[in-house]
C-alpha cells in the first residue's frame, strides 16, 4: 500500500554556541508538524542539523583560540542533549561537516557547471558575516539616500565590509521570470502570505546572479575544478535538506524519491530570503520539484529585542527546562508565541500560562474526575449503551474541535490550533461544574457514571490532540485513563477517536498531578513601581568605583555562593574581595579579567574572611550574575566618574 508521507525540515543552526530558545523555537514547531502528521498515520521524517561552514564560524572558532571542526565538535553534544531533553522525534541530525554532505553539495556544482549555470567573476560589494550575507550595492544605496554613513546589513543592523574577490556566480537572474510563475501559481508556498510580498517586491526589482564561492574563506566545502576557493556557505547549507535524504549519492535514488518534496520547511523571518528566493532557484537548476510549504516565524523578543547572543538577552532552553519541565515550554511557545508573529518572551507569563492553563484548566479536570470516580468506586468506566442529550451535546463539540483544530494544524497556525483545542477543554469544564457529579454521586449512579464517561472521553480527544504539544504529559494523562498512545503508518488515529465512543473502558489510576504549578518566587515578584528617590551629586561622591584586575579567584569552604578574589588595583594595591558569584563562574574563568568595584565600602568579614570591597554584576535573563567590565582594559585602579 502507498503511504503517506511528511517531510520537515528545520534550519540547520550556527554552532558558535548552545543552542537558546530562538533555535528551540524552529525546532519545536517543526517537531510539532511532524508528530501531527504521525498521529494522522503519516510516514514522516524530520531533518535538523548544523552548519558548520564558513566565516563566522571560523571567526568565532578563531577568537576561542581553536581549529573549527574542535570548535564545532565542543558543541554537538549540547544539541543533542537539548533536542532529547524537549522529546524532539528528529529522524535525522545532519552537519555540514559530514562526508556525504560535501560530496553531494559537490556533485550539485558539477551539475551547475555541466548545464552552464556557474561563471567567473569579480565581486565588488559588501558581506555582513553574522548573517553570511552578500549586502548589495542598491541596499547599501537606499541606505545613503535615508543619510546613513555606515553602511550596514539591513537584517541584522550590524556594519558591514567591504568585499572584492574573484568568485563564481550562480546565474540567479535566469530564474527570475520562473520564480515568480511560481510564486502566482502556489500563493501558499510562503506561509504566512504576507511574508511573500516582500519576496515577491526582491524578486520584482531584479535579481542579480549570486556569488556562490569564497576566496578569502578557507573554512568551507572546496568548490570543485577550483583549489582556491570554497562553496559559499548558505549554498552549502541550503543543500543540506536534499543531501540528507540521499540526493547526488549513488544507491540513495529511491529514498530521496520517497521524501522529497519536503512537505514543510520551517524558518524565522531573517532567514526567507535565502530559502523563498536562492532555495527554489538552486532546486530548479537541478530540475527537482520545490518545498510543498515555508513556514516562516517570528522572532522570539525579550524586553522587546531580539534574542541574541550580542545582545545579552539569550534564553537557556536547559534552565527552563530544569524549572518548569520541557512540555509546559513546548506548550507556552506554541500557543502563545503566534507562528505568524514576533513574540515577547517573559517568565512572568510562561508560569502564569502553567498556574492557570496547564494546571488549574487541564489537570485540576483530570484530577477532580479520577478523585470523584475514586471515592465513589467507579475507577473502571464502561460506556452507556445511550448517551443522554447533553453528554451528546459535548460529544458534538468534541467532534467539531477535532475537526477546527485539524483545520488550523493544516494550515501550520499551531496557535490557532491549541487555543481552539483550549475552547473544548473549558466546555468539558463547563460541563463538568454544570452536572455537579459529586451530588449524582449520591443521588443518581447511573448519570453520575455517564458524567465521568464522558469527561474521560473528552480528556481522551484532548489527549490525543495536544500529544503532538506535550507528548510526554499527554502519554501521562492517557495512563491516568487507562489508555496509551500508539502512532503508526497503519492508523489515523484522529480518525479513530471516533469509534471509540461506544468501544472504550476506562481504567483509571490516581497518580501525581499533572502539571505542578510553580512556586512564587522572591526574585519573580515584580518589583513595585515607586518614584526613583534622587540623591545629590555628592552622596553620588561618596561611592569609590574603582577598575581592578582579578589576579586570582577561589572557592571558600563551606560556601556555595562564595568566591574569594585577589584584585590587583595598581597603585591602590592589592585587595581581597568575596563576590556571591560561585553559581555563575568557575574561578578560573575570572583570572586576568578586569571589573568594576566599589573600592570605599567598610571592610567587613564574611565566612572568616576579611572582604575589602564590593564586585559590581548585573543579572542577565537566566539571573546569572556578569561581572562588569570596561569595553577596553584601562590602568588598574582607575577611578569611574
Ligand atoms: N545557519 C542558518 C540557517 C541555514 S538553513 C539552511 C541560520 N542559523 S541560525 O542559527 O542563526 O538561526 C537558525 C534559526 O533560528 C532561524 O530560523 C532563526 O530565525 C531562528 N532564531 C534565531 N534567533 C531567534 C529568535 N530570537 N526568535 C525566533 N527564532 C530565532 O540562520
Amino acid at each position: 500500500m502507498h503511504k503517506k508521507t511528511c517531510y520537515t525540515t528545520t534550519p540547520i543552526y550556527y554552532v558558535t554556541a548552545k543552542p537558546h530558545l530562538g533555535s528551540l523555537y524552529s525546532t519545536v514547531i517543526a517537531d510539532v508538524i511532524t508528530r501531527w502528521h504521525q498521529l494522522k498515520g503519516y510516514d514522516t521524517y524530520m531533518l535538523t542539523g548544523t552548519d558548520e561552514h564558513g566565516q563566522k564560524v571560523f571567526q568565532a572558532a578563531t577568537a576561542a583560540g581553536k581549529d573549527p571542526k574542535s570548535f564545532v565538535d565542543s558543541f554537538i553534544e549540547s544539541y543533542h542533549d537539548t533536542w532529547q531533553k524537549y522529546e524532539i522525534a528528529y529522524t535525522h541530525f545532519i552537519r555540514t561537516t559530514d562526508a556525504s554532505h560535501i560530496a553531494a553539495v559537490q556533485e550539485w556544482i558539477r551539475q551547475l557547471q555541466a548545464k552552464g549555470d556557474i561563471y567567473k567573476a569579480l565581486y565588488e560589494g559588501w558581506y555582513c558575516t553574522p548573517c553570511e550575507t552578500f549586502v548589495t550595492e542598491t541596499e547599501i544605496n537606499e541606505q545613503r539616500a535615508a543619510g546613513h554613513d555606515q553602511p550596514h546589513c539591513p537584517t541584522c543592523g550590524r556594519p558591514v565590509q567591504a568585499m572584492q574577490e574573484e568568485t563564481y556566480f550562480f546565474r540567479l537572474s535566469a530564474y527570475q521570470d520562473r520564480l515568480l510563475a511560481y510564486y502566482a501559481e502556489h500563493p501558499d508556498f510562503i506561509i504566512p502570505r504576507e511574508r511573500a510580498h516582500e519576496v515577491i517586491q526582491f524578486v520584482k526589482s531584479g535579481l542579480k546572479d549570486l556569488s556562490i564561492s569564497r576566496k578569502t574563506v578557507t573554512w568551507g566545502i572546496p568548490f570543485p575544478g577550483d583549489e582556491h576557493q570554497v562553496t559559499y556557505v548558505w549554498a552549502d547549507a541550503l543543500n543540506n535538506y536534499i543531501t540528507a535524504i540521499g540526493w547526488g549519492q549513488k544507491g540513495k535514488e529511491a529514498e530521496f524519491k520517497h521524501w522529497w518534496p519536503a512537505n514543510v520547511q520551517v524558518m524565522g523571518k531573517d532567514i526567507i530570503r535565502f530559502h523563498a528566493i536562492y532555495w527554489p532557484a538552486f532546486l530548479m537548476a537541478i530540475d527537482q520539484p520545490l518545498p510543498k510549504h515555508l513556514l516562516v516565524h517570528g522572532w522570539i523578543k525579550v524586553d522587546k529585542q531580539k534574542m541574541s547572543k550580542s545582545l545579552g538577552n539569550v534564553v537557556d532552553p536547559i534552565v527552563l527546562y530544569n524549572e518548569y519541565g520541557a512540555d509546559a515550554v513546548r506548550y507556552y511557545l506554541m500557543r502563545h508565541m503566534a507562528v505568524t508573529h514576533d513574540g515577547e518572551f517573559a517568565i512572568a507569563d510562561l508560569e502564569q500560562a502553567i498556574t492557570s492553563e496547564l494546571a488549574n484548566d487541564l489537570g485540576n479536570l483530570l484530577n477532580r474526575t479520577i478523585s470523584l470516580a475514586e471515592k465513589h468506586d467507579a475507577l473502571k468506566l464502561d460506556d452507556p449503551r445511550l448517551w443522554s442529550p447533553a453528554a451528546l451535546e459535548l460529544i458534538e463539540q468534541a467532534w467539531q474541535t477535532i475537526e477546527s483544530v485539524s483545520e488550523y494544524m493544516d494550515d501550520l497556525m499551531i496557535h490557532m490550533a491549541v487555543a481552539r483545542l483550549w475552547k473544548f477543554i473549558n466546555q468539558v469544564n463547563a460541563y463538568f461544574h454544570a452536572h455537579e457529579p459529586w451530588k449524582l454521586a449520591k443521588d443518581n449512579r447511573k448519570q453520575f457514571i455517564e458524567v465521568l464517561a464522558v469527561t474521560c472521553h473528552s480528556l481522551y480527544v484532548i489527549g490525543v490532540i495536544a500529544w503532538p504539544i506535550m507528548p510526554y504529559k499527554m502519554q501521562e494523562l492517557l495512563a491516568a485513563l487507562g489508555c496509551k498512545l500508539q502512532v503508526d503508518t497503519e492508523h489515523d488515529r484522529l480518525a479513530d477517536i471516533a469509534l471509540s465512543y461506544h468501544q472504550r473502558t476506562f481504567i483509571l489510576t490516581k497518580g501525581a498531578p499533572l502539571f505542578v504549578k510553580p512556586e512564587p518566587k522572591e526574585a519573580s515578584v515584580e518589583e513595585p513601581k515607586v518614584e526613583p528617590t534622587y540623591i545629590a551629586i555628592d552622596d553620588v561622591a561618596k561611592v569609590e568605583l574603582l577598575v581592578g584586575t582579578i589576579a586570582h579567584a577561589e572557592t571558600v569552604p563551606k560556601s556555595d555562593k562564595l568566591l574569594m578574589l585577589q584584585v590587583d588595583f595598581g597603585p591602590l594595591g592589592v585587595r581581597q574581595v568575596l563576590a556571591g558569584i560561585r553559581q555563575s563562574y568557575e574561578p578560573a574563568e575570572l583570572h586576568g579579567q578586569q571589573a568594576l568595584f566599589v573600592g570605599n565600602l567598610k571592610p567587613r568579614m564574611m565566612l572568616g574572611h576579611e572582604s575589602q570591597g564590593m564586585l559590581l554584576v548585573a543579572k542577565d535573563v537566566n539571573g546569572k550574575a556578569i561581572i562588569m567590565r570596561p569595553l577596553v582594559a584601562v590602568p588598574n585602579g582607575s577611578r569611574l566618574a
